[in-house]
């Protein structure tokens, strides 16, 4: 499938997105949300593809926000619209992906690109980094989960401070506070991603997905995380990846996942 705003690169296991509009810092226009959303289904429904890592284009921006020249006229009922469609299109289905999505943050990552990178199911960033949720600034709310996943993240109130002051923190502070889990020079970002993936891909695609779920199911308010979690183990039984898994540790050699 051939795109305008990104740039969908397969090598199996791993296939990485890049949101490619440098001059306007990566910012998600309406287009580049619908194309993302059909990457991901797409990447999902591919069976060879083990982990995806998403990035952006250039050496600033890994996406500096939502594409605030669109929506600057925008009413009460069109704003409330572009946010309930982002997210379901784009941000939710990111989070509940089966496939693991890691955020590779490349430089600034603000508003909806924080809020992206959050929806991803974690994040490295480069030293360059910067991130924040600076909506209050426009006289907005982060309308794409940030309410919600940066709380969850790193506490409510160091989420409550981020927000309301605008401010940005740099590569070291998002490490300090967990919400990046590694910090790395710029150029060997992806590298650490693609070995991060490479040892992802390794295990039980299914059983990952299944652990995705579980872990997702804690953070929802109408669903039970460890009844869940009983759920899925219990499913995993019926996996022919478990039947392998299990085989190749009594036979003692590596596994090899069909995947199913
Ligand atoms: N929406 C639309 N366009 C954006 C954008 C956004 N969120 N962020 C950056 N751009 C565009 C700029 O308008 C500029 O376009 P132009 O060259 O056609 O004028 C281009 O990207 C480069 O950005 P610029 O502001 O010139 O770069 P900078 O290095 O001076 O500043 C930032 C970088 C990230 C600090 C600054 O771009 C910024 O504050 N962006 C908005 C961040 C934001 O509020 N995001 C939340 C949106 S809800």
């Amino acid at each position: 499938m051939s795109y305008n705003n990104i740039l969908v690169e397969e090598t199996s296991p791993v296939a990485t997105i890049t949101i490619n509009r440098p001059n306007k810092l990566n910012a998600l226009n309406r287009d580049t949300i619908q194309e993302l959303s059909e990457a991901f289904s797409d990447l999902d429904a591919n069976s060879d593809i083990k982990t995806i890592i998403l990035t952006g284009s250039g050496e600033k921006a890994f996406v500096a926000g939502a594409d605030i020249s669109e929506f600057a006229d925008f009413s009460v009922k069109q704003g409330g619209k572009l946010a309930a469609k982002g997210q379901k299109l784009l941000f939710d289905l990111v989070e509940n992906l089966s496939t693991p999505v890691i955020a590779a943050i490349n430089g600034f990552a603000l508003g909806g690109g924080l809020e992206l990178a959050m929806s991803c199911h974690f994040r490295v960033a480069s030293d360059n980094a910067r991130m924040g949720l600076p909506e209050v600034s426009l006289g907005v709310i982060p309308g794409y989960g940030g309410t919600q996943r940066l709380p969850q993240l790193i506490g409510k109130g160091r989420a409550m401070e981020l927000i309301m002051t605008a401010s940005m923190i740099n590569a070291e502070q998002a490490l300090s506070y967990g919400l990046v889990n590694h910090v790395v020079p710029q150029g060997e970002l992806l590298e650490l991603c693609e070995k991060l993936a490479g040892k992802i891909s390794n295990n039980s695609s299914v059983a990952i997905g299944h652990a995705i779920k579980a872990v997702n199911a804690g953070f929802k308010h109408d669903s039970n995380g460890y009844a869940s979690e009983i759920k899925a183990f219990g499913e995993c039984f019926g996996t022919a990846d478990f039947k392998e898994g299990t085989t190749a540790f009594l036979e003692k050699r590596k596994a090899d996942f069909p995947g199913e």
